[in-house]
């Protein structure tokens, strides 16, 4: 029997961070043996919001070093940059014809990024969840691990497949299901316990990226937000910035924000952030040390993601070839 297909990715908008790392790429290590991976650089929808090319192809090599350095084995594993398979794109706009405008109305991830502007918002960030419907289904992938923030668009993935499906008469793509991964922990700003940390905040004080160093770290955590309650005590929804530090302390030695309260409930706040901030550099200095010495070689980086690519549209290939079939273009 064939493994279920995965398919996840991370955009390379600089600011690789913690979230990015305890939610995401980390649980993608333990998925290798027992599913075939796939996971992209998500450039195409990088571009979604403005990007300097420059920074854009560092950003792309950094966010595969990071993949690699974290545990992805690119052996096991086809990591490429979106953009270098072109079914993407082109998938995405046939999906573009069998998705109503009224679907993507209701989608929240585009009211939020566009705020108050939506009328100069690009197309391409109103399109954004056909292309992630391109992404999957364009590999017949069964399975995708997905964040909260991202489940809505998965679902909608589901509803265009299902379009696509009735339109041509059989169930050519499969209804991609949702992989939630206990492991996956949702990693909230160190500025505010009501936001999540992410790669645009403009602080950089709200977030720990995957570069920092030693210094920067214990910085970054010694001036993290918290509260005058004295104590540690894990309680979401009263004490938001503490309840993040110790999911952060909890998900890095994996073990539950409660167990961690218990252990430091008689310590000072500023004791709590000290023992934290030395099992973050603990943790997250390997990794650093390994994307370093990874961003030195990028000829080897970019014939690792050109293999992937290869592997990558073999897969592709065939399904968006019987995709065209189906929708009637000619094979010329
Ligand atoms: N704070 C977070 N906690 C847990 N998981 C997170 N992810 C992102 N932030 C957190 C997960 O990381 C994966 C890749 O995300 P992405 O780069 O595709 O875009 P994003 O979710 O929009 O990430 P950011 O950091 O918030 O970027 P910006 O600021 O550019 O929007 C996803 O699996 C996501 O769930």
């Amino acid at each position: 029997m064939s493994k279920p297909r995965v398919l996840s990715g991370v955009q390379p908008t600089g600011n690789l961070h913690l979230g990015n790392y305890l939610g995401a790429i980390r649980n993608w290590v333990g998925l290798q043996d027992s599913h075939a991976c796939l996971f992209m650089l998500a450039d195409l929808h990088a571009i979604t919001v403005p990007q300097n090319p420059a920074d854009l192809r560092r950003n792309t090599r950094e966010t595969a070093a990071a993949y690699i350095a974290c545990g992805i084995d690119p052996k096991k594993s086809a990591i490429f940059p979106q953009s270098a398979v072109t079914m993407h794109s082109e998938l995405a706009w046939i999906l573009n014809c069998h998705t109503p405008l009224g679907w993507l109305n209701r989608m929240t991830q585009f009211k939020e990024k566009s705020g108050k502007n939506k009328e100069n918002a690009p197309l391409g960030l109103y399109a954004y969840p056909v292309l992630m419907a391109a992404d999957i289904l364009g590999y017949h992938a069964t399975h995708v691990p997905v964040g909260e923030d991202q489940k809505q668009h998965l679902e909608l993935a589901r509803d265009i497949a299902g379009a696509f499906n009735r339109a041509y008469g059989e169930e050519f793509f499969p209804l991609p299901e949702p992989l939630i991964l206990p492991t996956a922990a949702r990693i909230m700003s160190l500025r505010d316990g009501s936001k999540k940390m992410s790669k645009s905040d403009p602080s950089d004080y709200s977030r720990i990226t995957l570069t920092d160093d030693a210094d920067a770290i214990a910085k970054k955590i010694r001036k993290a937000t918290s509260d005058s309650t004295p104590g540690v005590t894990y309680e979401p929804a009263t004490r938001p910035e503490i309840a993040n530090l110790l999911t952060i302390y909890a998900a890095l030695t994996d073990r539950t924000p409660q167990a961690v309260a218990e252990e430091f409930k008689s310590e000072q706040t500023s004791n709590f952030k000290s023992k934290l901030a030395e099992i973050a550099v603990e943790k997250l200095s390997p990794i650093t040390a390994n994307m370093r010495e990874l961003m030195n070689d990028y000829s080897m980086l970019d014939a690792l993601l050109k293999e992937g690519a290869e592997r990558a549209r073999a897969i592709a290939t065939p399904i968006f070839t019987q995709a065209r079939q189906r929708v009637g273009f000619l094979q010329v």
